[in-house]
């Protein structure tokens, strides 16, 4: 299996590679752009690999995809590059159109020119996997979860252009016949999280002594799904889901986020003791413009029909990525000092300041 990953220095891209060339030992062709939160410390552990190569290569640039695919000549594509964080949508959406949208659409583009050219079993293999997110549904209210028949209902500047994305690669399917399938997903924690996501930041924060901002009450309740069972869920995805339909993966582990803040601070304690609890630090800042209150995550069709199951529980999750920033100081120092964890995201009307009069 010859498999082609966008975004495969991201976060979910970098593990996806890993698993797929490490633990799979398949052939990988890694994309990526290399923006603020593509790293290639994230490939250390596949670098070298004769089965795995990189290239940086934009997917809003046709022919730089269209080049990289004829020449690796893919069984399957899966596409993970996008802009991913929520806040710095709201500060800056046009990256995000651009890169979630017009890349998407890019890619799809030059992925179609390919398959049309293939014939018999090649053609027949040849997958494109679109990976996304739950965020595409909106907010859920105290009960219920997402489905894959829950309508899209976006809230942010990323969500919205992530929907869109998923809108580009489902038309692709039926109009042009290419083999899509799609996949949404919850709350993913894990290793190489880059140091701006809710679990990550509170890690660095907390072991810097330096405060652990909340937004609202910290109430809002998110699905934290293990980065790596993630991964697992998208290979399986790709290689055995029915062409033209969606999966949701979720890790059935629902938390308030005040509860998450709270726990990353007692594993610290437990792990590295220091003279106050951790909890001291955390602090309830203004709330994010059009927080979703409530996403939970309903993933019985990829349970039942392929066969998944998450194997790491929150608590089993946490520990070792707690574990894991305390061993990998080398990796997030360097993030760390480009990006310290300044506040994103808060539009005039939310921070409270005062329009200027006249
Ligand atoms: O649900 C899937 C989505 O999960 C992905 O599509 C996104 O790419 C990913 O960033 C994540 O979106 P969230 O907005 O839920 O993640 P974030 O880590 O930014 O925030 C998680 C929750 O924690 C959210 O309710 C906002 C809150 N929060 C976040 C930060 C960064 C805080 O209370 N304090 C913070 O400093």
């Amino acid at each position: 299996m010859r498999t082609l990953v966008t975004g495969g220095a991201g976060f979910i891209g970098s593990a996806l590679v890993r698993h797929l060339v490490g633990d799979l030992g398949e052939t990988v062709l890694t994309i990526d752009a290399l923006t603020y939160a593509g790293n290639l410390e994230s490939l250390k552990a596949v670098a070298g690999n004769p089965r795995h190569e990189f290239r940086k290569a934009d997917i809003r640039d046709f022919q730089a995809m269209a080049d990289a695919i004829a020449e690796f000549r893919p069984d399957r594509i899966l596409h993970l590059a996008a802009e991913s964080h929520v806040d710095r949508s709201i500060t800056g959406a046009h990256a995000f159109v651009s890169t979630n949208v017009t890349g998407t659409f890019t890619l799809l583009e030059a992925a179609r020119a390919y398959w049309e050219e293939l014939e018999g079993d090649a053609r027949d293999r040849f997958r494109f996997l679109h990976v996304s997110t739950d965020e595409v549904y909106g907010s859920l209210g105290p009960e219920g979860l997402f489905r894959e028949d829950t309508p899209y209902d976006p809230s942010s500047p990323y969500s919205a252009s992530k929907a869109a994305s998923d809108h580009l690669a489902k038309a692709w399917h039926r109009t042009y016949g290419l083999p899509v399938v799609v996949s949404n997903c919850s709350n993913n924690y894990g290793p190489y999280h880059f140091p701006e996501k809710l679990i990550p930041l509170t890690i660095l924060n907390a072991l810097d002594g330096r405060e652990l901002p909340v937004y609202g009450k910290g109430e809002n309740v998110r699905d934290w799904l293990f980065v790596e069972d993630h991964v697992r869920a998208l290979d399986l995805i790709a290689r055995t889901g029915r062409i033209g339909e969606t999966y949701n993966v979720g890790g059935g582990n629902e938390r308030r986020n005040i509860e998450v803040v709270r726990h990353i601070c007692t594993v610290l304690d437990k792990l590295v003791p220091a003279p106050r609890p951790r909890e001291e630090l955390i602090r309830f800042v203004a709330d994010r413009p059009g927080h979703d209150a409530r996403y939970a995550i309903d993933a019985t069709k990829l349970e039942r029909e392929l066969g998944w199951r998450a194997a790491e529980s929150f608590e089993s999750g946490i520990e070792k990525t707690v574990r894991w920033y305390l061993d990998n100081e080398w990796w997030w120092r360097p993030l760390r000092a480009r990006y310290a964890g300044d506040r994103l995201g808060l539009t005039v009307a939310a921070s409270g300041r005062q329009e200027p009069a006249g």
